[in-house]
C-alpha cells in the first residue's frame, strides 16, 4: 500500500540488522502492547499467564527486574512498584479489608505507621503496635479479625532485630499473613521466606538502585494465591513503575555484591570505632555485640549492611548533636540511604510511644563507598568539635 511520508513517520519500512546482543538489559518502554489479531485482545494483568497485554502490567524490562528480585529473594513472584512506600501500600490494600486488624512493630518505618493511622483507619482497618522484640508473644495480640502482621528486620533507626520465625509460627497457627520489610538486608542477607514470611517488600531505592537516583519498590510473595490477590490490586491501583527506572535498578543489581561487601566491612569497622568513643553511649548496629537483637542477627542473617545508628551519652545536648552532624564534611544530610554517599540524620524520639528513650541523642548514619579511613577521620574531627 502506498504511504505518505507522514504515515511513514509512524508506519515505516526502515530496517535494522537483526541479532543484536548486548550485555545491557534493553529498556522496553510502552503503554500500548500490540495484539496479533482482534480476537486476542485481552486485559489480563498476569503477563506470565496471558502474554503481554498492556504496559501498565509490565514491559520486559519491568518483568526482568521483578524476576531477578524474585530469584534472589527465593519467592514465587515479584511485582515492581514506583517506590518502597508504594510497595507497603500495595501490600496493605491487597490483603486487608474493612473490619480487619493489622499489627505493626513500634519501630516500623514512619510512613508505614502513618499509612495505618491516616488511610487504613478511614477504610475500617484497625491497627495495634507491638514491641519489636515480642517474638512468640505476638500470639496474645492476635485477634479473630487479625489478618496481617508486619515485621521490619531490623526496624528503622533504633535497629532492633526481630525473631521472625517465632512471630511467623504464631501467625501461621492463627491463619494470619506475615509481611516483612526486607530493605536493610537488600533481600540478600536475610532469607525472609525461609524464616516464615509470606510477603516481602523492599525499597529498591536503597541498595538495589544503589546510586540515589531512582525510586522503586518490590513486593514478593510466597505462593500463587497471594500473587493473584496482589496482582489484581496492583492492576486496579494502576501503580506501574517506569521501565527506565527499572533499567537503572537492573544495572544496580549487577554491582550489588561488591557494593554491599565494601559497605558491610566499612560500616562494621566504623561502628566498632564509634562504640569505643567517650561521647557515644551505644551503637545500634545489628552485627555489633550488645546491639538489640544481635543474637538473632547472628542466628538468622548472613551479613549486615551500611545503615546504623549511634546514641550519644546523656550529657550531650541537642545542640551538640546537631553540631556534630553539621560539622561532618563527607557525610551529607538527607533522607533515604543505600547509595554511594555517606549520610547522617539526627532524630528526636521524645514522645514517640514504644521507642527506647534516646530522646534527641540518636543519629542515623548511612555508610557509602568512600574510603573508610577518610570517613573515620571525618567522624573524629566532628566529634572533637562537640
Ligand atoms: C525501611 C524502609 N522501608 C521503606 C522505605 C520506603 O522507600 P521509598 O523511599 O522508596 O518509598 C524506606 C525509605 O526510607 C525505608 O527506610
Amino acid at each position: 500500500m502506498p504511504k505518505s511520508w507522514k504515515t511513514r513517520l509512524i508506519h515505516s519500512d526502515a530496517k535494522v540488522p537483526e541479532g543484536y546482543r548486548s550485555l545491557a538489559s534493553p529498556v522496553y518502554r510502552g503503554s500500548t502492547t500490540i495484539f496479533p489479531d482482534a480476537a486476542s485482545v485481552d486485559d489480563s494483568w498476569d503477563q506470565h499467564a496471558a502474554g503481554y497485554t498492556y504496559g501498565l502490567y509490565g514491559t520486559p524490562t519491568t518483568l526482568e527486574l521483578a524476576a531477578k528480585i524474585c530469584e534472589i529473594e527465593k519467592g514465587f513472584r515479584t511485582i515492581i512498584t514506583p517506590g518502597g512506600q508504594g510497595a507497603i501500600s500495595l501490600i496493605n490494600l491487597a490483603f486487608l479489608k474493612a473490619g480487619d486488624h493489622v499489627l505493626l512493630p513500634e519501630n516500623v518505618y514512619t510512613p508505614n505507621r502513618k499509612l495505618a493511622g491516616l488511610v487504613l483507619r478511614r477504610f475500617g482497618v484497625e491497627t495495634n503496635f507491638y514491641p519489636p522484640q515480642i517474638a512468640g508473644g505476638i500470639k496474645d495480640l492476635i485477634r479473630n479479625n487479625t489478618r496481617l502482621v508486619w515485621c521490619e528486620n531490623p526496624g528503622s533507626i533504633t535497629m532492633e532485630v526481630q525473631d521472625v520465625p517465632a512471630i511467623a509460627q504464631a501467625a501461621y497457627a492463627a491463619g494470619v499473613l506475615v509481611a516483612l520489610d526486607n530493605t536493610w538486608s537488600a533481600g540478600i542477607h536475610f532469607d525472609a521466606f525461609a524464616h516464615g514470611a509470606d510477603i516481602t517488600m523492599q525499597a529498591l531505592t536503597k541498595y538495589v538502585g544503589g546510586h540515589s537516583d531512582v525510586l522503586l519498590g518490590s513486593v514478593t510473595v510466597r505462593n500463587p494465591d497471594l500473587y493473584q490477590k496482589l496482582g489484581t490490586t496492583h492492576q486496579l491501583l494502576g501503580c506501574a513503575a517506569s521501565p527506565d527506572d527499572c533499567s537503572l535498578a537492573l544495572r544496580g543489581m549487577r554491582t550489588l555484591a561488591v557494593r554491599l561487601k565494601h559497605i558491610e566491612a566499612s560500616a562494621w569497622k566504623i561502628g566498632h570505632w564509634l562504640a569505643e568513643r567517650p561521647e557515644i553511649e551505644r551503637v545500634l548496629h545489628p552485627a555489633l555485640e550488645g546491639s538489640p537483637g544481635n543474637e538473632l542477627w547472628k542466628r538468622d542473617f548472613t551479613g549486615s549492611s551500611g545503615i546504623f545508628s549511634i546514641v550519644f551519652k546523656p550529657e550531650i545536648t541537642k545542640e551538640q548533636v546537631l553540631r556534630f552532624v553539621d560539622k561532618l564534611e563527607l557525610f551529607e544530610i538527607g533522607y533515604s540511604w543505600g547509595g554511594v554517599t555517606s549520610l547522617a540524620v539526627a532524630y528526636d524520639f521524645r514522645g514517640s510511644k514504644g521507642r527506647p528513650d534516646y530522646g534527641h541523642r540518636i543519629v542515623r548514619l548511612n555508610i557509602g563507598l568512600e574510603d573508610t579511613q577518610d570517613l573515620l577521620e571525618d567522624l573524629e574531627r566532628s566529634l572533637e568539635l562537640l
